[in-house]
């Protein structure tokens, strides 16, 4: 027997126990083990019943992810799951940590399960681009019902212990830590009071109450709305439909049938990558896994505008006091508010409590004055992007705070460096870069200077965790990894309304590709006021950064969603944009003032130069170290600014659609709009000459 399952027997209960770390995925080794330790059980003659338990952390949290994509060996997933439920003998599955995928699925196949209260259980194969392809479509229906099991089969969301028991989907749940204890007792019970083999595929009442098909249309009509794009929600709901419309077997059938459409899809590859390159960015090269980490327990922050709010709400969330700087009372007292009713609004959506936006509320205090940063961990800048004053800032933050804290700007462009020459500890400072909406973004890029120490990037990306943010360590550079690209493509879109694309036509092709917004909507979410006042920097540091209609609109105040008008206008009240005709005439001039004939742009171009730009920009990023990885910017991108996770992030898109067929395509622009826009980076010429992926770097 394989030892990461063995058999093993206490009194009259066989114990199977699956001991796979971290999470006990269900690899080739560990299937065969539950087949060989099943077989044991089987044959085991003072074995009244089984228990599968499982030691360390969790369950079984799913089929082991890093076999897709290569030949399966046998035994597969449900062959042992069909060897459990065909047992002779009862099963009971003792459930902590998490059971998820393929894991359920095989307490699924069990005849009995007992859950310890802290436990979930979930069925997370749509997040990455599948289904559940071990029975899980057609066994959790026949005991949950149509409509939870669809929930949880679209949604991958996980369920706590108590309500999988109110939806019979856990037989019992009970309180321990220990879970073979846990376990142990429920199977004596079983024993003692001589339950029968139950097999799941059996239980038909469920199917049989709430057979009705508008179930399934439903929720096919909801994804249609919030997930158009995507192709595994819609398999689960025709997986689900299955098992109330086929005789076991048959479901099992089209299921696998489903399963391996999903899993031969692009859509799978990019959503595994996007999950494993997420836990890959934490391990960040050149910086030791045991580097210290310095201790975080106050935060200061300087600037209660949209950006300032938002990070201190990250700090209060989880608990930790921030003290929130302004220069100006009406300023502060506007800041504290907006934090409020966005709290409020979440209370009002149910997510938290009227006591917790108090709670959270109370760990913001307000202060006017610099010297109540003297005890604070860290200081976080977010004021507008200024050198001048942020180097103000920084000089100041260097005579208040203690030795030892650390000092981090939330600049989204500027030199890190610059910023920390103004203080006599260099190696304090850091860039941690938040995403607009900061409360909401998953994203925090964190910005290494030359002289950050070590125990600081450490730091910040421990806090990263700590607040439930994806932390990317990235080297200094103008835009650092994700605005530098952004702005690439910026210039791009404005570059192609210049042509003759409207804005909304740019926007809507990034929206079908994906995006959550197209480049203008998101330009007047951030503030046209922002991208000026950058433009400006770069303009004041020499740089030739033409002028545009969009710097016109600036001048016009029309700064977006805050002054009801931008690139598009609003409603009042409402975030939906709508073309606006004034817009268009100013663009028809700034044409004519240029001597541009428009022309019609094709779809395919505005996607084809709006992707290509950034990745071409993002090899250059490689080239010059400021990111470590192609999956660090894959992760910038998916995290900070929606790159559909499907699609793997721009650089696993670009070794999927081939790098030799990019650069052809970037030659052919270059020939079109100008060399040094479109000059191809020295990577990806290097990477096509040796056949190579960004992901072979
Ligand atoms: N296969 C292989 N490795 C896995 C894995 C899996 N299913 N789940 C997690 N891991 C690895 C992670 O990559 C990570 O490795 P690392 O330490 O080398 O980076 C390690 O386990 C720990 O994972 P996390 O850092 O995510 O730890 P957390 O404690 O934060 O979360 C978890 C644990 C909730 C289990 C989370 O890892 C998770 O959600 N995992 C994925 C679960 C899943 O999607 N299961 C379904 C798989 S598909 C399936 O079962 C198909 C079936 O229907 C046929």
């Amino acid at each position: 027997m394989t030892e990461v399952v063995t058999y093993s027997r206490d009194g009259n209960i066989g114990v199977l126990t699956v001991r796979y770390p971290p999470v006990n995925a269900l690899s080739h080794e560990v299937r065969s083990g539950l087949l060989e330790a099943l077989e044991k059980g089987q044959a085991d003659e003072n074995a009244k019943a089984l228990l599968l338990v499982c030691e360390g952390r969790t369950f079984i949290a799913g089929a082991d992810i890093r076999e897709f994509g290569k030949p399966m060996q046998p035994p597969s997933l449900p062959d042992v799951i069909n060897a459990f439920e065909n047992s002779s003998k009862p099963i009971v599955a003792a459930i902590h940590g998490t059971a998820l995928g393929g894991g359920l699925e095989l307490a699924l196949g069990c005849d009995y399960r007992v859950a310890v209260s802290s436990a979930k259980v979930g069925l997370p194969e749509v997040k990455l681009g599948l289904l559940p392809g071990a029975g899980g479509t057609q066994r959790l229906p026949r005991l949950s019902g149509a409509q939870k099991a669809l929930e949880m089969i679209t949604s991958g969301e996980f369920v706590g212990a108590s309500e999988a028991l109110r939806f019979g989907i856990v037989d019992a749940v009970e309180e321990g830590n220990d879970i073979l204890s846990v376990g142990k007792a429920y199977t004596e019970k079983a024993i003692s009071e001589g339950w029968h083999l139950r097999r799941v595929r059996d239980l038909t009442d469920k199917l049989t109450a709430e057979h009705d098909s508008t179930v399934f249309d439903e929720f096919r009509a909801s994804l249609q709305k919030k997930a158009p794009n995507l192709f595994s929600p819609f398999k689960c709901v025709d997986a689900v439909e299955a098992a109330f419309q086929l005789p076991f077997e048959a479901g099992l059938e089209k299921e696998r049938e489903l399963f391996m459409a999903c899993m031969q899809s692009s859509q799978r590859a990019g959503l595994v990558h996007a999950f494993f390159a997420e836990r890959e960015v934490s391990k960040v090269p050149g910086l030791a896994a045991e580097t210290p980490v310095r201790e975080i327990n106050r935060v200061g922050i300087v600037g209660a505008g949209t950006m300032g709010g938002g990070i201190a709400m990250n700090f209060a969330n989880v608990g930790i006091p921030v003290r929130l700087l302004e220069a100006r009372q009406d300023a502060l007292d506007r800041g504290l508010a907006v934090i409020r009713k966005n709290y409020e609004n979440t209370a009002k959506k149910g997510r938290i409590t009227a006591a917790q936006v108090e709670e959270r509320m109370v760990l913001i205090e307000p202060t006017l004055n610099y010297d109540d940063f003297g005890d604070v961990d860290l200081v976080i800048e977010a004021v507008f992007e200024d050198m001048g004053i942020k180097r103000d800032i920084f000089a100041r933050l260097d005579e208040v705070c203690k030795p030892g804290a650390i000092l981090a700007s939330n600049t989204s462009t500027l030199d890190i460096d610059a910023i920390a020459s103004a203080t006599r500890r260099p190696q304090d400072v850091v860039g941690m870069h938040f995403f607009s909406p900061a409360n909401v973004m998953k994203l925090l890029e964190n910005v290494r200077g030359e002289k950050t120490a070590d125990d600081v990037k450490a730091t910040v990306m421990a806090v990263a965790k700590r607040i439930n943010k994806v932390g990317v360590l990235v080297g200094n550079g103008y835009g650092f990894v994700g605005n530098r690209m952004l702005h690439k493509r910026g210039a791009e879109a404005v570059a192609l309304v210049n042509e003759g694309a409207s804005p909304q036509q740019v926007d809507q092709v990034l929206t079908d590709f994906g995006f959550p917004m197209g480049q203008f909507a998101m330009s007047d979410l951030a503030g046209i006021d922002v991208g000026y006042r950058i433009r400006q920097e770069r303009r004041k540091a020499g740089e030739d950064v033409p002028v545009s209609w969009l710097d016109k609109l600036a001048e016009q105040n029309r700064l977006g969603q805050k002054t009801g008008m931008g690139v598009y206008r609003y409603e009042a009240g409402s975030r939906a944009p709508i073309p606006d005709p004034q817009v268009d005439a100013l663009i028809a001039e700034y044409r004519a003032e240029q001597d541009i004939t428009p022309r019609a742009v094709s779809d395919q171009e505005i996607l084809e130069r709006c992707l290509y730009v950034m990745i071409n920009e993002g090899a250059r990023i490689l080239e010059e170290g400021i990111a470590a990885r192609s999956l660090d910017i894959d992760v910038i991108w998916i995290y900070g600014y929606g790159f559909p996770a499907y699609r793997g992030g721009p650089m696993f898109l670009a070794d999927e659609i081939g790098l030799d067929a990019i650069l052809a395509t970037i030659k052919d622009f270059q020939q079109r709009f100008g060399a040094s826009r479109w000059q191809p980076a020295s990577l990806l010429e290097k990477l096509v000459a040796e056949g190579k992926r960004f992901s072979d770097l």
